[in-house]
């Protein structure tokens, strides 16, 4: 296999489906049958997964930034649970770790246990963003792949690649193939938060951007095919 350990980073609007709010139970499913594929190559999988489902933090207008990403910290790991429990149901074996400290749901994140997790052939899931307010969950995966040594980020969007505009808005936005961190940078393209690419470039941690719409993309990026875009 190209890569001995990743991280898959899915963001919260992927497992709402359609609705755009919540969990959709069918979405989840194959999302979840994706990382089962995934995981049966042998590849170590840890995944962090986002809350924008149910409450991102940037939402609150009138509530302090600290309470709200709170709000958004506890929503992942409504998220992390269901991750769990739909790979649990695919015999996949799981860990659930959070960054806040919520010892009756989950384990706490102890770096070291991850480690030994993911050497004993289990996908952990890691919930809670950092732990911190004023970080996305885009700089937690980046610090939690930096953490477990991963060969490299899976970015699960909604998008299938990085584009230099919307596409759904400008028919002409060009695509890329592969990308430097420094043009994501400099040109400010919004597909992952700043601080988590700085954070990947400091540590190079390359990260595959694709689309989540058809789950068996993580599959083909293990095998090396060539979809989505490459940032590194
Ligand atoms: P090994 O040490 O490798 O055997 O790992 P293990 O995870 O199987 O052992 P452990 O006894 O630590 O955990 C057994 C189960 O309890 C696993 O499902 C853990 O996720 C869960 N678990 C461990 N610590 C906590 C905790 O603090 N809170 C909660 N809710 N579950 C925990």
């Amino acid at each position: 296999m190209k890569f001995k350990r990743v991280l898959i980073k899915i963001s919260g609007e992927a497992i709402a489906g359609e609705n755009g709010y919540g969990i959709n139970e069918d979405v989840l499913r194959s999302i979840c049958e994706g990382i089962k594929e995934a995981y049966k190559t042998g590849v170590d999988i840890a995944i962090v997964i986002g809350g924008g489902n149910i409450w991102r933090g940037k939402n609150g207008k009138k509530m302090d930034r600290t309470t709200s990403d709170h709000m958004g910290m506890l929503a992942t790991i409504i998220n992390g649970l269901a991750l769990q429990a739909e790979l649990d149901d695919l015999g996949v074996d799981t860990r659930l770790q959070t960054s806040i400290e919520m010892r009756e749901i989950a384990e706490q994140h102890i770096r070291k246990k991850a480690i030994r997790h993911l050497e004993k052939r289990r996908v952990v899931i890691f919930a809670g963003g950092t732990g911190n307010a004023f970080f996305t969950t885009d700089t937690g995966a980046a610090l939690r792949a930096a953490e477990i040594n991963a060969d490299a980020i899976l970015l699960a969007k909604s998008v299938d690649a990085v584009y230099d505009s919307d596409p759904k808005l400008n028919p002409d936005a060009k695509r890329y193939d592969e990308i430097s961190y420094e043009d994501i940078l400099n040109k400010k393209l919004r597909v992952m938060d700043l601080t988590a690419v700085s954070l990947c470039m400091d540590n190079k941690i390359p990260i595959y951007l694709f689309s989540i719409l058809e789950p068996q993309n993580i599959v083909r990026i293990l095998n090396g095919e060539e979809i989505g875009t490459k940032i590194s």
